[in-house]
């Protein structure tokens, strides 16, 4: 079983949108794949109870008291957190977790909370030991903006780099009210936006 910790400081930054796309991506092809919802907002359970039957099984779990077992037959863990994890919790959830996997927004704020998280859990022995990968996602990225070229700026700066770009658009709202995630539609243009995710998808599959 391969876990994956969907995490940053900062609210807003698509932690849910991208911990339900792994998990619908994962679901698709084929591995049993379960949701852990760390939030007491209850986003990712929200999301999961608006999944339509026809859609590709998720088995949602509800961590937000407190951090459970993983269940048996599960292949794939995605762990939605809320904003602010820190100390034990945020020590407990990355022990957890076979790869990191951080959204950060095109914004100056975002790179301030961000560089806050990535010295946190860079102290954690797993992170630190290099055994468990922290993947950036810059999220909402639009291309050949000022924003997305600062983003590109700062990452370089801080010595890393981005795994994979998400571009701004309104369907990700639209799908969110529906359970659904672009992994769910076969249209071209579906795919073609697909293939934004493919670098996380693969590099998720790798750590
Ligand atoms: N790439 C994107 N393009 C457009 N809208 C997006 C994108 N990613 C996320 N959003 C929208 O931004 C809002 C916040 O996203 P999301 O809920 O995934 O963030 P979050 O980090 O989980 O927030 P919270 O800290 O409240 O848990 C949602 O309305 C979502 O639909
Ligand atoms: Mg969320």
């Amino acid at each position: 079983m391969r876990t994956i910790l969907v995490i940053n400081l900062k609210g807003g930054c698509g932690k849910t949108t991208v911990a339900t796309h792994i998990a619908a991506a994962m679901a698709r092809s084929s591995a049993a794949t379960g949701l852990a919802d760390l939030d007491r907002q209850g986003s990712a359970r929200r999301w999961l109870k608006l999944r339509p039957a026809r859609a590709e099984a998720i088995q949602g779990l509800d961590w937000s008291k407190a951090l459970g077992k993983p269940p048996r037959g599960v292949d794939r863990l995605i762990l939605d957190s809320p904003a602010g994890l820190r100390g034990d919790a945020l020590t407990a959830a990355v022990d957890l977790a076979d790869c990191i996997v951080a959204p950060i927004l095109p914004s100056v704020f975002d790179e301030m909370a961000t560089d806050r998280f990535l010295k946190r859990i860079d102290k954690i022995k797993a992170v630190a030991k290099g055994a468990t990968p922290t993947l950036l996602v810059a999220n909402r990225y639009r291309p050949n903006s000022i924003a997305g070229r600062r983003l590109e700026a700062y990452i370089a700066g801080a010595g890393r780099s981005l795994t994979a770009r998400i571009v701004e658009r309104a369907l990700y709202a639209d799908l969110a009210t529906q359970g659904l995630t672009l992994f769910d539609q076969t249209t071209a243009s579906a795919r073609r936006i697909q293939e934004e995710w493919m670098p996380l998808l693969e590099a998720v599959d790798r750590a």
